[in-house]
């Protein structure tokens, strides 16, 4: 299990629901929250097929709840259909939101846009409209490749009225990592920007996408789509590229919504695993968007006033359910942000919760983590020179949250008076799993507490047997659930290895070890497989020892990683070099170029932050690499286990030295 990060605070203080809270809370009380809960084990498919008449409008209405005909290819809501889009435009539209504001963008310089659900609804009908004159239909696949923008929610959008399948690629990715995306998902479409704006500077985006087409394997792709969002030059391909400003022009601002089946991919998102390439993670339409809506009335306590700011970047799954989808399915206000915390200062993130009245507030523990460290060492940008006191729930995803963190997040930034909701899920399943109700549950930091309803999360062996409270386990869940993953894109074999191994039961296999107290409250442990957690970014170790070994200067690497006061883990290599092993400046000098090496073969996030070099790995006398010793030596300890089935144990000493 790799570790996350230590804590040196043991914060046993349990903090329940204040009672103001509790008052006006959608789900209000311990007793509503278990009506739910009974209400969804009892019987599963009422309480699901009630949800889901409740809470979309379906175009034809599903007759069967959930088919388990194929597991584990389970289909929910499966002969009816919807358009996602409409349920995040029109429906609000009708009930009278048409002038209320869907969207507030924040770009990088500090400028302001306020884009209204009517007005998104017209700027997400002329892209559609645009796509559709292009000739792109229902099942296409469309890599988006856009900074955080209007135009990247609305882009999204318009694939979701075409029934086009989406697939965005987070900025961050290299060229390389561009290119493998758009062959796997087979894309004929690909949608960008001249530039993206972070942090003062302006980085290229289409020139990497003219770089991954360039590569070879793309010829499917037809056309690329350019935001123009800086002005800045690009090389035009006069065939194939055209300006999104030029496609929207003279097009209707109204375009009928395709409606498609519940089951219709809305989207893929590649994630990491613990081998081989990223998987390719299919999700559906109806039981995703029912879960992202839900999800935002539940753990977020939805309500018509709120300004609500989920940090993340579309280019990750929580951009996804917590920008694109969830927020404006419950008709909500929401910030959408194009730049970094800590530019122009560390203080912008509590400058625009006071600048936007921030009500309900989402980031992760890393940007966290680093803004406490701004804070304590300069005052200006402390959140108590700022006022928060709009602020009334604060959540936290993508990694543990550890106690010191979580405190200073609720007494800094929440001014003690709200909640924190620290919310487990993963790509796959679509939206929050694991999560307090901040109107119901008694927070215990370091915990992600209790399991939402209809959500069937429990802690098992190795057989699947359940274990009994506060022992470690595998974190499962037993029963299928609507926004859960439905395939890897074009490989159903590795989807079934991947997810439901046979000797689990039928169990979905969450891939995180876990322990559940006699509360039923669950802490996460960490992964139990070679997916590292970098800033709350998931990275396969095999995938940045693939990206090391095509280095020419590189005979062997393996990867693991190491607990990170500030990024939760820190990714380390240890690499064997076809020549000579290098030490002092040559080691520098080849160390670096490596680390840009895995920059320009997967993104600046996957840079090892350490490489040691050595004649060679510690390995079994069957030729397996230790990575169990190498995370001890990576962590800078001695290593005191047994280490007798080494075939080479002099080679420990070396790359423990080799700092
Ligand atoms: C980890 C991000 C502890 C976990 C939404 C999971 C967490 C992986 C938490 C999924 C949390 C996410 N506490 N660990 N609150 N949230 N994780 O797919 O290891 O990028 O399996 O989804 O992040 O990462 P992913």
């Amino acid at each position: 299990m790799s570790n996350s990060i230590e804590s040196t605070l043991v914060e046993t203080r349990v903090f329940p629901p204040p009672e103001g809270f509790v008052k006006q809370a959608n789900i209000s009380g311990r007793a509503a929250y278990q009506a739910l809960l009974t209400q969804a084990d009892d019987d599963p498919d009422a309480f699901w097929g009630q949800m889901a008449r409740e809470h979309l409008h379906w175009t034809r209405p599903f007759t069967q709840v959930l088919d388990e005909s194929n597991a584990p290819f389970y289909r929910w809501f499966g002969d009816g259909e919807l358009n996602v889009s409409a349920n995040c435009l029109e429906a609000n539209i009708e009930r009278g939101l048409g002038d209320k504001e869907a969207l507030i963008f924040e770009a990088d310089n500090g400028d302001v846009t306020r884009v209204t659900y009517q007005a998104l609804y017209e700027k997400v009908c002329q892209i559609a409209n645009g796509f559709k004159q292009m000739g792109y239909q229902a099942g296409d696949r469309v890599i988006i490749y856009l900074p955080m923008s209007v135009e990247a929610v609305a882009v999204m959008q318009a694939c979701a009225r075409l029934g086009l399948i989406h697939s965005v690629v987070f900025g961050g990715f290299s060229s390389k990592a561009l290119q493998e995306r758009i062959i796997d998902v087979g894309a004929t479409l690909v949608v960008t920007a001249d530039e993206q704006v972070r942090g003062g500077k302006n980085l290229p985006l289409k020139s990497a996408v003219d770089e991954a087409i360039a590569m070879g394997g793309c010829e499917a792709v037809k056309h690329v789509v350019v935001y123009k969002r800086t002005g800045g030059n690009v090389i035009w391909h006069e065939k194939r590229d055209i300006w999104l400003q030029d496609l929207m022009k003279d097009q209707a601002t109204s375009c009928a919504p395709v409606a498609v089946n519940a089951e219709h991919p809305l989207f893929i998102l590649y994630t990491s695993g613990s081998t081989g390439k990223p998987k390719g993670v299919q999700h559906s339409s109806g039981g995703y968007l029912l879960w992202a809506k839900l999800t935002m009335q539940w753990t977020f306590d939805a309500k018509p006033d709120d300004v609500f700011w989920c940090t993340a970047d579309v280019g990750w799954v929580t951009g996804h359910t917590y920008i694109t989808y969830g927020p404006l399915a419950a008709g909500m206000t929401q910030i959408v942000f194009e730049g970094v915390p800590t530019y122009p200062n560390a203080g912008r993130f509590w400058q625009m919760i006071e600048r936007h009245k921030v009500t309900v507030f989402y980031t992760a523990p890393t940007a966290i983590r680093s803004l406490i460290k701004a804070a304590e060492t300069n005052a200006q940008f402390h959140p108590k020179s700022f006022d928060l006191t709009s602020l009334r729930l604060l959540g936290s995803v993508g990694e543990p949250i550890n106690p010191e963190a979580w405190m200073w997040y609720h007494i800094n930034v929440g001014g003690e008076r709200c909640p924190v909701v620290d919310t487990w899920w993963q790509t796959e399943t679509g939206g929050h799993m694991l999560t307090p109700l901040p109107g119901v549950t008694p927070l215990k930091p370091g915990s992600c507490t209790t399991r939402l309803p209809g959500i069937a999360a429990a802690i098992v062996d190795e057989t699947g047997a359940d274990v009994a409270a506060g022992n470690g386990g595998f974190l499962v869940i037993k029963r299928p659930w609507p926004s859960m993953i439905r395939n890897i894109w074009g490989d159903p074999e590795r989807f079934k290895k991947s997810y439901f191994p046979e000797e689990l039961r039928g169990y979905y296999l969450a891939g995180d070890g876990a322990q559940c107290d006699a509360d039923d409250c669950f802490w996460i442990m960490g992964r139990i497989d070679d997916v590292l957690n970098v800033s709350g970014h998931r990275l396969g170790t095999m995938e940045v020892e693939s990206a090391l070994v095509s280095h020419e200067l590189v005979a062997e690497a393996a990867v693991v990683g190491r607990p990170d006061a500030t990024t939760g883990e820190a990714v380390v290599a240890f690499v064997v070099l076809k020549g000579a092993t290098p030490e002092g400046e040559q080691a520098t000098l080849i160390a670096k170029q490596l680390r840009d090496w895995v920059a320009k073969e997967i993104g600046p996030i996957a840079k090892p932050k350490e490489i040691r070099f050595g004649d060679n790995l510690p390995k079994t006398r069957s030729g397996k690499i230790m990575r169990r010793l190498l995370r001890v030596v990576a962590k800078g300890e001695a290593v005191t286990q047994d280490v007798s089935t080494l075939e080479n144990p002099a080679i420990l000493d070396q790359l423990t030295k080799a700092v």
